[in-house]
């Protein structure tokens, strides 16, 4: 069975059973800042389950994109060294919302195995968690699962729930028992049964967790009751269709065959010479799959979060190419074998094939050019052990800093000799960096706030003003029953106007007070707390503030009537862009505050001066159409059919908000003009380059592009004023002057060489000339520099044909001294040596050929005696 008929067949077995098929939501959680990536199917579920967020359904099924690459659950290091770890991979899942639990949860789960899939009943195996005799007595009683085919594991990893069968999304959120079923493959393979000491091995596989979510642990540790017992299960599809295709490692499946021998020829055309079956290229074929998910859902490799857990598995996959032998980017050309493999379930990839290779292109050449020097000192640090096994953390971190070369990458190579790395050491130096970096500033901390109490509804897009009640206060992150004047802290309400950061659109500012003024809570951010509870950022100015206290909630109206312009423009110049540059342009990011919008997008060269003014053309003529806005709530298809934009932040929820500005039509959810004319006018101040295949535009609206508009004009006044010249006639004025300049300095360049030689003549009339017909000249030409003193020299020289030279300059503080002697006498005296010795009288040092030498000197006083005393002892010598 292929590995797509699985995937249909898994969600049609669930959609027979009352659920409802849920398209996968993206790898990058956009609204959840405790998770990385998407781990588990569960995750867009996360606050059905805490019973905030409500779905039409109860059931639902989904074959969800999960990474696991980083955060709570990580299999990054097993990459290629076991038959079933992958950073990507499909995880098929089905979903009780206070439904169904565990009885229900598990004959489904033996049910779709043993029936539908035709797995035999003995080669499978399940663990419970020790404690939940319920979950074993179902397998038991009602499965009929031998005992001895059923281990129960206990809190077998250090701490109170710390366990294999207690299964948490992260250090926070839902969580709970769990039962898994393993999959035998064999005695031939080796590896123990779960629970007894090899059980790392690759014999029994779990091929699929049924959570019983219970709890929801929050900071502290706690773990608080769910309203709604519900199931989360997971089941990997790589591992089913291994045993469904009769082969033991995941590799081997047919998606893999394929993408492994893709990974074979790229490297091969690289330059590479790869050994069928080298773990290598499983980590290639492995690593394409996370790179490209990622980067169709907006993640550029870069320095921090996201966009470095990219870098780091692309440089993991480029080293393992460069150990096969590949010299030159070869990674981007699998994005095709990928389109194919997968485009057909997740046409995302196949859209945005073009932009994936280029991401991929880029961050491969730029590991490329520091790649082998980092080798070269990994290699040499490996040797150079003599048979230690640790790595030291400063040349881990070195290989880091300048050959970006990231930890794991050097374990991965190290852990190749049998050598690990001090990673002590390497955190050590990375904290002095880090400490650095803060000390810049560039780290902002997002502080989790512990809440389990009612949702805040929000009612600010009609409303800017609302009464509402005080539901939790946090001073310093923690929950406190009051605030006192002064505090800066937190306020959930039950009720809010203020929009909360989301979509790109910055929170809202205001205050929050009661009527006479006695208490008055600044708001100088509003951010979600969890999907549905708002927490209003500021500083308590007057009075003390309780939980309970009854207050009004006061959106400042003119700051987010600014930030409200400047988002609707976004969809304008959204689509804008779109008519001018292709249909390739997609948005990558925005951010949308009262004083711009910013706008990444991908497209490959920078926009020309024709491309922006017309973008500038169409957004303007929108505006001026002033048409009225609408927004519509309704199900996700329909508005898709609709032909509405949906963006890879939104959330694949079933019922989503349509607005249509102008003639745009995108899914948001952030706050709008009532007509388009209000945005007043439309300006680009600025476009450029932020990532590899990424552009960004500055665009300002309203009173922001008037201001914007006259700071430019009056800057052109002000040249025009000083050029003397009219506006529109600056561009001739100023080439005119630049060409004036050139002339100029080419005049000055004529008189200087005229005044030198004309200087050289004057000189040489200053000559002594001895009996025997040498000349002698010691002079001082204070403000000429070296090269006209040399060039004084050389003339003199040539005018007097028989020479002995010392030229003097001082300036600043300095003496510069030159010395030169024509062919004839270098035998008596020499340059160097006569330098030298003025030199030494006025503190410097300095010394040359025997026909021309220079000196410096920082005694200007003693200038004047040196060069007198010299001239006498020239003299002397050659009248001699
Ligand atoms: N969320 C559970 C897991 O990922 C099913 O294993």
């Amino acid at each position: 069975m292929k590995s797509a008929e699985i995937r249909q067949k898994y969600l049609k077995f669930f959609e027979s059973k009352g659920h409802t098929i849920v398209p996968s939501s993206p790898v990058v959680p956009h609204d959840d800042p405790t998770l990385l990536f998407a781990n588990a199917g569960m995750n867009q579920f996360k606050d059905v389950f805490l019973g905030f967020d409500k779905r039409p359904y109860t059931r639902a099924t989904t074959a969800q994109k999960c990474i696991r690459a980083g955060g709570k659950h990580n299999d990054l290091e097993n990459v290629g060294y076991t038959a079933r770890h992958h950073t990507f991979f499909e995880m098929m899942g089905n979903f009780s919302f206070g439904d169904y639990f565990k009885k229900d949860a598990i004959s489904f789960a033996w049910e779709l195995l043993t029936q539908v899939f035709g797995l035999p009943p003995e080669k499978l195996l399940v663990t419970v968690y020790a404690e939940d005799d319920e979950a074993y007595d179902i397998w038991h009683r009602q499965v009929g699962v031998p005992a001895e085919k059923i281990v129960r594991i206990g809190d077998n990893k250090g701490a109170r729930y710390a366990s294999d069968n207690f299964w948490m999304m992260g250090d926070t959120g839902p969580c709970g028992p769990c039962t898994e079923i393993f999959y035998d493959h064999g005695p031939e393979i080796a590896g123990g049964p779960p629970g007894s000491p090899d059980e790392d091995g690759d014999r029994f596989i779990e091929i699929w967790n049924i959570v019983f979510m219970q709890y929801n642990r929050d900071e502290a540790g706690n773990m608080n009751p769910l309203p709604r017992p519900s199931v989360d299960t997971g089941m990997g599809l790589e591992r089913v269709a291994a045993v469904l295709q009769h082969v033991h490692s995941n590799y081997e499946i047919d998606l893999f065959v394929n993408l492994l021998a893709a990974a074979a020829q790229a490297v091969a055309d690289a330059g590479g010479t790869p050994e069928a079956g080298s773990p290598s290229l499983k980590v290639i074929a492995d690593h394409i799959r996370a790179c490209s998910f990622t980067i169709v859902d907006g993640v550029v490799p870069g320095n921090e979060g996201r966009g470095y857990v990219l870098r780091r598995i692309v440089r993991r996959a480029v080293r393992h190419g460069y150990k096969l032998g590949a010299r030159q980017p070869f990674l981007y050309s699998l994005v095709a074998a990928l389109v194919k493999e997968m485009g057909e379930a997740y046409p995302e990839l196949k859209r945005d094939q073009a932009r994936i290779e280029e991401v991929l292109k880029g961050e491969e050449s730029r590991f490329f050019e520091t790649i082998a020097n980092g080798m070269t000192l990994l290699d040499q640090a490996l040797a150079d052990l003599n048979g230690k096994t640790v790595l030291d953390g400063e040349t881990a971190f070195r290989l880091h800093d300048t050959f970006g070369f990231p930890l794991d990458l050097t374990a991965d190579v190290c852990r190749e000799r049998s050598v690990t790395v001090d990673e002590a050491g390497f955190d050590a130096a990375m904290a002095r960096q880090r400490e650095q970096a803060r000390a810049a500033g560039r780290f902002k901390g997002a502080s989790l706030l512990e809440y389990d109490g009612a949702a805040t509804r929000f009612v600010g897009y009609d409303a800017l003003t609302a009464p509402a009640k005080v539901l939790a206060l946090y001073r310093d992150g923690k929950p406190v029953e009051t605030l006192q004047a002064g505090d800066e802290g937190v306020v959930v309400l039950d009720v809010s106007p203020f929009y909360a950061e989301s979509g790109g659109q910055v929170g809202d500012h205001g205050l929050i007070a009661v009527p006479n003024g006695a208490q008055r809570f600044a708001v100088t951010d509003t951010q979600k707390i969890q999907a549905t509870v708002w927490g209003h950022h500021g500083r308590l100015e007057a009075g003390s503030l309780k939980v309970g206290d009854a207050v009004t909630a006061e959106v400042n109206a003119a700051r987010r009537a600014k930030t409200t312009r400047n988002h609707s423009a976004t969809h304008l110049l959204h689509k804008a862009l779109r008519q001018v540059l292709g249909d390739h342009v997609a948005q990558k990011g925005s951010l949308v505050d009262p004083d711009h919008t910013r706008f990444d997008f991908s497209h490959n060269k920078p926009m020309t001066a024709d491309e922006i003014q017309a973008v500038e053309a169409i957004v303007n003529a929108e505006i001026r159409a002033n048409a009225e806005t609408v927004i519509r709530q309704l199900p996700y298809d329909e508005a898709i059919a609709l032909g509405a934009m949906a963006l890879f932040g939104e959330k694949y929820g079933d019922v989503v908000r349509m607005v249509d500005v102008a003639d745009t039509r995108e899914l948001c959810g952030g706050t709008h003009v009532a007509r388009s004319g209000e945005i007043g006018v439309f300006k680009i101040a600025s476009e450029g380059g932020v990532a590899a295949g990424i552009r960004r535009v500055d665009g300002l609206t309203g009173e922001g592009a008037l201001a914007w508009i006259q700071q430019q004009l009056a800057a052109l006044a002000e040249a025009a004023a000083a050029a003397r010249a009219p506006v529109n006639e600056l561009p001739a004025r100023i080439v005119q002057l630049q060409t004036q300049v050139k002339d100029l300095n080419r005049d000055l360049d004529r008189l200087k060489a005229k005044a030198a030689s004309s200087q050289g003549q004057n000189l040489a009339g200053q000559a002594q000339k001895l009996a025997s017909g040498v000349h002698v000249l010691v002079a001082r030409l204070d403000g000429m520099d070296a090269r006209a003193l040399r060039a004084t020299v050389d003339q003199l020289k040539d005018q007097l044909k028989s020479l002995v030279v010392v030229l003097a300059a001082a300036s600043d503080g300095k003496v510069q001294l030159v010395a030169g002697v024509t062919a004839d006498r270098v035998g008596t005296i020499r340059a160097g040596e006569l330098v030298a010795g003025v030199a030494a009288q006025v503190g410097g040092k300095g010394g040359g050929k025997p026909d021309f030498a220079m000196a410096g000197g920082t005694d200007v006083a003693a200038l004047d005696g040196a060069l007198a005393a010299v001239r006498s002892q020239l003299v002397q010598k050659l009248e001699g």
